[in-house]
């Protein structure tokens, strides 16, 4: 293990920092685009329910693990095991969700770097390189190879400053910016002709839809997205929280800021559908919602092309919007093997991170070079294998091998009074069985 480790330094720091991962391109483009997809309103009312009854738990399970151990996803599993078969268990799952980041990571910072592009081409439209407008919002290998390029080169920048001068100050710079982005773009939207229309399809539920399978696993899956969960990410945040603070009330605390973004997304885009049909802009084909890049790339920027001089504007402040919540979650993702890598090796944390950015990008341009073959591929691997599997088996570790007294001691930490909480007399058997549970259950459906 190499010299002190990184810590967050306040309460809100770390609040943002967790927020940050939680909160990207899962929110503000995979929830409204999976709401519009699967009954609106009765999509979000699902959504809201697991995320607070099953994703939550979760949550807390990844922190625990993490603020017990002080270290990486696999020393902190180790921390909890007793013999050597869970020891070796330990490493699986904690080497699976650091591999599972990183290859997030390489899909993530490709869709990423079509956000900065998109930030990019309303001021070449300003200054009239119509061209260089054109290369920049069409899909290509050379454009996709740059962006890509240039946003995980800015990850690196941010992880290699360390956990305080890097993951927190830049997350409490880009977290409120976002918020205040999000809030007036909705504002704006909600103003516009059409948006009532969106709005009741967002808000008034289909009740005869809330239980349909698919929306149910869809929600579930976007729930453990939105969470960042089966990635080690929650773990080695929660190993630079402070044995003083409250993690009950930590956790409770980003899934609340995670689930009110999403839901902020969903008034701005969801409306923003239905202002843009409104103005003869096709979103709907048959009866089917168009699918979730083309809603994005193609049914809102031709909405920003409708608003005149001020779409310009709008379409800037959207696509810095998508870029900066990618960003606080892409730093999360590279903090996963930067981490490992710099405790189990021993190596100096700027090395680390350009090692990691290096092979991560090498990735990314072996998926873009084979689009049509890898990167759905590696999309269904990560999002639909990887986080559901290693996020249940979290839940087993806490469960099933963490002995129960350890992690009432552990717990106690910061909230003394732990033991009577409603908390302590759910949350365990939820952990233990609920959550293993309903995690497979998703998972088997996704096959
Ligand atoms: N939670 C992020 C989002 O909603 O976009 C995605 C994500 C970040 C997934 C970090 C996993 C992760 F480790």
């Amino acid at each position: 293990m190499s010299g002190t480790r990184g810590k967050f330094n306040s309460r809100i720091g770390f609040i943002l920092a967790a927020a940050g991962s939680a909160v990207g391109l899962g929110n503000i483009w995979g929830f409204p685009t999976q709401a519009a997809e699967n009954g609106g309103a009765a999509f979000v009312v699902m959504y809201l329910l697991l995320a607070f009854c099953l994703a939550y738990p979760a949550f807390m399970a990844e922190l625990i693990i993490g603020r017990h151990g002080q270290a990486n996803a696999v020393e902190s599993l180790k921390k909890i095991s007793t013999n050597n078969v869970q020891r070796k268990f330990a490493f699986v799952v904690g080497f699976g969700g650091i591999l599972c980041a990183g290859l997030l990571m390489s899909f993530y910072a490709i869709v990423a770097g079509w956000m900065v592009a998109f930030t990019i081409e309303p001021i070449t439209t300003v200054v009239g390189a119509d061209s260089a407008s054109t290369w920049l919002t069409t899909h290509g290998t050379q454009r996709n190879l740059l962006f890509t390029l240039i946003f995980t080169a800015l990850t690196i920048f941010i992880i290699s400053r360390g956990v305080e001068n890097g993951i927190e100050r830049w997350s409490k710079r880009l977290m409120p910016a976002l918020v205040v982005l999000l809030v007036s773009l909705a504002i704006y939207v909600l103003t516009l002709e059409g948006a009532t229309d969106g709005l009741k399809a967002y808000l008034i539920p289909d009740t005869s839809r809330l239980l349909e399978p698919e929306l149910i696993v869809s929600a579930l899956g976007q729930a453990f997205f939105s969470l960042s969960l089966g990635t080690s990410v929650i773990i080695i945040y929660g190993s630079y929280v402070g044995k003083n603070e409250n993690l009950v009330s930590l956790g409770a605390s980003v899934t609340l800021i995670d689930v009110f973004i999403a839901f902020l997304a969903g008034l701005l885009i969801v409306p923003a559908m239905y202002v843009a049909q409104a103005q003869g802009v096709e979103i709907f084909r048959d009866g089917v919602l168009l699918s979730g890049d083309t809603l994005v790339l193609t049914v809102l920027p031709a909405l920003f092309d409708t608003m005149g001089n001020g779409g310009i504007i709008v379409s800037f402040a959207f696509f810095l919007l998508l870029s900066i919540a990618s960003l606080t979650s892409s730093i999360s993702m590279l903090e996963a093997p930067v981490s490992y890598t710099v405790e189990r090796f021993g190596v100096g944390r700027n090395k680390a991170t350009l090692i990691m950015g290096a092979i991560i990008f090498t990735v990314s341009c072996i998926i873009i070079f084979n689009f049509s073959s890898l990167f759905g591929f590696v999309i269904s691997l990560t999002t639909e294998y990887g986080q559901p599997i290693i996020g249940m088996l979290c839940c087993i570790f806490v469960g099933w091998i963490w002995q129960r007294s350890s992690l009432l001691n552990e717990l106690k930490n910061g909230n003394e009074q732990i033991e009577y909480s409603l908390f302590w007399k759910i949350w365990p058997w939820y952990t233990k069985l609920v959550c293993p549970v309903a995690i497979a259950l998703v998972f088997i459906n996704s096959l």
